[in-house]
């Protein structure tokens, strides 16, 4: 919980804390950045879909046969921001493996922070599904006020936002223009530089994942 708010989680799990400094120290290359940040997907995951409802079935144990519970029905959608969303993707579809995938192109002018949308895509039958919108960062939350309103005009409407750092500005902002919304982060940093970068922060989400500059 965060300020008294409910629909704000951050994590609190020493994992997440000892894979968040690996990320954040600038020696780690590429392709060990790339892992972590599935994992860590994985674990904020794992709490995020503590509230999955469950049916039970009927089972045959060697022992005899019994009720058990299952999770119930199958409608969920992750939706990565793209770029650096993407990287949170193949974490949570280990948990949620029948997830369907839609996707939000974003990029942030370099000048004035505001997102401009260049991609949109998202699966059928958006509004019956349990919609999880990953981005690795929470920064000014532009991004992610802008992807949470696409998908509220495409029909969605329930929507869990997960990310690897969050700044205090953009965690605000994010739950004050979407109060309906679920928001798991696995840290909350310090604040936001002169230009925008997330302090301590890790760099730029998109260019460590993919090895672009
Ligand atoms: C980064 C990040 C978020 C956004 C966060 O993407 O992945 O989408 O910035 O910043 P905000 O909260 O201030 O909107 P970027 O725009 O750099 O695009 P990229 O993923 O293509 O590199
Ligand atoms: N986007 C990033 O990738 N990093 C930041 O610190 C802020 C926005």
């Amino acid at each position: 919980m965060y300020n008294g708010n409910e629909n704000i989680m951050i994590c609190d799990h020493p994992l997440v804390k000892h894979k968040i400094t690996m990320l954040r120290k600038k020696t780690t290359g590429t392709n060990e950045f790339r892992a972590i940040v599935e994992e860590i997907a994985m674990l904020i995951g794992y709490e995020a879909l503590r509230d999955l409802e469950l049916e039970d079935v009927e089972v045959e144990t060697p022992i005899e046969t019994a009720m058990c519970p299952v999770i119930a029905g199958k409608k969920q959608a992750i939706i990565p921001i793209l770029r650096a969303g993407l990287g949170m993707v193949g974490g949570l579809l280990k948990l949620m493996p029948t997830a369907k995938v839609g996707h939000i192109g974003l990029y942030r002018d370099e000048e004035t922070f505001e997102p401009h949308e260049y991609y949109c895509k998202l699966p059928t039958n958006i509004g019956q599904r349990k919609i999880f919108v990953v981005d690795p960062m929470l920064a000014t939350g532009g991004s992610a006020i802008a992807a949470v309103n696409f998908i509220k005009q495409r029909g969605g409407k329930n929507i869990t936002f997960l990310c690897v750092i969050a700044a205090p500005q953009g965690l605000e902002k994010l739950a004050e223009a979407h109060p309906d919304i679920k928001i798991f982060a696995g840290n909350l940093d310090r604040e936001l530089n002169e230009k925008a970068y997330i302090c301590p922060g890790l760099g730029d989400a998109g260019d460590r994942i993919f090895g672009t500059k």
